[in-house]
């Protein structure tokens, strides 16, 4: 099986009312874990790499692991650039044997948006390559991605068909009130996400797959793991996974994943070290680490999106 496009994943998902997991790789212990999960169940899987990932890892080596985990597994893999911020990235990936990329030009004026995101579809379609493109912008800080609540701003309905249809993009992410990180919302605060703004965004696109950034649960387990374990995190909340199942079943037919890996890795290395202090061997910590990396996004596929038994 070579490295596919999310194409017919999507056309599936929302004929079928499930999503595919977008998970966020960054080595070969992560990417080891979510394969061997997706294996299990027999899930299609999109693997995203960001431009943080790719200077951490080098974009050869990540490619070379999954090439590797796909001959290893035989599953259905797209690889995917996960919020490209210029034509000359996008360009370097696809050049680089990406089947996906994402344009993120949210941060730009509407018609800067249409013209940055319409370049990179021209050169994507002609090398077989499919697109994200991305209207509203989430809140949320990490490496390359770093919104404050006050810049952050919902996905007009009203601008989406203009820009599906001038940029030609094969999926759309919205902001509907995830945000990027382990901190979605203050201690207290009542998760809620703009459902109505999805079901008027899928009215205008019908049958059009839609992406939900900023989708990890921030599994309360793992938080624990970190703070008993010499962690200091503040109290976290994230995306309860009903409504992940509510958007999956909707027009959501990709969902992204990274801060609920991080978390799984850091507190299951955290409690290994706290156990054994003496030992220095990094594949005793890191097999447990890849183990939990799996169980969780076995649990990811199976309970939450949907996709198990679906590649
Ligand atoms: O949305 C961003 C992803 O979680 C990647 O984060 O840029 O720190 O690799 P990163
Ligand atoms: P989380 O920080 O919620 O995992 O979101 C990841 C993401 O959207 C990657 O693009
Ligand atoms: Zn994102």
């Amino acid at each position: 099986m070579p490295l596919v496009t999310s194409k017919e994943m999507f056309k599936k998902a929302y004929e079928g009312g499930y999503a595919i997991g977008a998970f966020n790789v960054n080595n070969m212990e992560i990417i080891q874990g979510i394969t061997e999960a997706a294996q299990e169940v027999n899930a299609p899987l999109i693997l995203q790499v960001s431009a943080g990932a790719r200077k951490y890892a080098k974009h050869v080596y990540l490619m070379k692991l999954i090439e590797a985990a796909i001959e290893d597994t035989g599953l259905p893999i797209c690889v995917h650039l996960d919020h490209g911020d210029s034509f000359e990235l996008c360009k370097s990936c696809i050049d680089g044997g990406f089947t996906s990329v994402m344009i993120d030009g949210s941060h730009l004026p509407f018609e800067e948006n249409i013209k940055l995101t319409k370049q990179v579809v021209d050169y994507a379609h002609a090398h077989g390559v499919v697109v994200e493109g991305e209207l509203g912008r989430l809140a949320g800080i990490e490496d390359a991605v770093n919104v404050s609540e006050k810049d952050a701003a919902y996905t007009d309905p009203d601008q989406v068909e203009e820009f599906v249809s001038k940029t030609g993009v094969d999926s759309l992410a919205i902001a509907i009130g995830t945000s990027h990180g382990a901190y979605k919302f203050k201690p207290g605060q009542k998760p809620q996400l703009r459902f109505d703004i999805l079901e008027e965004v899928s009215k205008r696109l019908p049958g059009f797959p839609i992406v939900l950034h900023g989708a990890s649960s921030v599994m309360p387990e793992y938080v624990e793991m970190i703070n008993k374990n010499g962690g200091k995190m503040p109290d976290a909340i994230g995306i309860p996974e009903s409504m992940l199942r509510q958007a999956a079943s909707m027009a959501v037919c990709k969902i992204n994943i990274d801060s609920d890996l991080r978390l799984a890795m850091t507190g299951t290395i955290r409690q290994y070290f706290a156990e054994h202090p003496d030992h220095f061997d990094p594949r005793q910590y890191l097999k447990p680490a890849r183990e939990n990396i799996k169980q969780l996004v076995k649990h990811k596929l199976v309970e939450v999106l949907g996709c198990a038994g679906k590649a």
